[in-house]
């Protein structure tokens, strides 16, 4: 079953608690959270006091998305400050195995991130340990961007493998997630949906959120629907 991860990139800071629970009354039921260092990507946001007053706020999980460099020096501080799941990026880890031990080790769950230019495959190895992937659809630093479409194919990738590794880590997508991209991005195989602008942007996150959802459940129906006609034409 898709699920919506609003991403508090594009709430109103000054009513971030205001904004998380409509986002949830939206039907959203992970908190994305976005953490950027200003080096890792050209951007600045939040660091752990702020997770910790968000937590505070919501009892939804946590999902804290670490754009930074060094990310293993604050793995701690953010379990500590309360968040749930914990996803670095592939490209800032040169022991991504040592990463994604210290997540488990401080009791989250762990998630590597792609950028939009690397590849799937390379996490072959890795993926008994993680518990979810983002992929990337922009890159990384601002909300608001346009969906790269080449993404689909890395969702379908990954999905590809999962299966034949006989895993059962989550596939999210981030960037660019809004009404126009949706159905695509569910039907390539993309679970969590991590979404801002779309959710936020026009001041109305419980609103958006649910018509966001919606769609996007339709396009899970839909798949649902032509895998079962796909099956019936086979047996006759
Ligand atoms: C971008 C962040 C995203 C961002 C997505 O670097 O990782 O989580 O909030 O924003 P939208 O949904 O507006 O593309
Ligand atoms: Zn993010």
């Amino acid at each position: 079953m898709v699920e919506l991860l609003p991403s508090i990139l594009s709430a109103d800071f000054a009513h971030l608690a205001d904004q998380i629970a409509a986002a949830e009354r939206g039907g959203g039921t992970t908190i994305h959270v976005d953490v950027m260092d200003g080096h890792f990507v050209p951007n600045m946001t939040l660091g752990p006091p702020v997770v910790a007053s968000i937590r505070k706020a919501t009892r939804l999980p946590l999902d804290c998305h670490l754009m930074i460099d060094n990310p293993n020096e604050y793995i701690a501080a953010f379990a500590e400050a309360g968040a749930n799941w914990l996803s670095v990026h592939y490209e800032a880890c040169p022991h991504l195995h040592r990463s994604l031990e210290l997540i488990l080790h401080h009791g989250m769950k762990p998630g590597v991130v792609l950028n939009p230019a690397t590849r799937v495959d390379l996490l072959v190895d890795i993926l008994p340990m993680v518990h979810h992937v983002l992929i990337m659809s922009v890159n990384p630093g601002f909300g608001g961007q346009e969906f790269i479409p080449f993404s689909l194919h890395k969702i379908r990738r990954l999905a590809e493998l999962r299966a034949e590794l006989g895993l059962d880590f989550r596939i999210e997508v981030d960037g660019g997630v809004a009404h126009d991209t949706v159905a695509a991005i569910v039907q390539a195989g993309a679970e969590l949906l991590v979404a801002g602008n779309a959710v936020f942007g026009a001041g109305q996150p419980e609103r958006d959120a649910r018509a966001l959802l919606a769609a996007a459940r339709e396009a899970e129906d839909q798949m649902t629907v032509s895998k079962v006609a796909g099956g019936k034409s086979k047996i006759h």
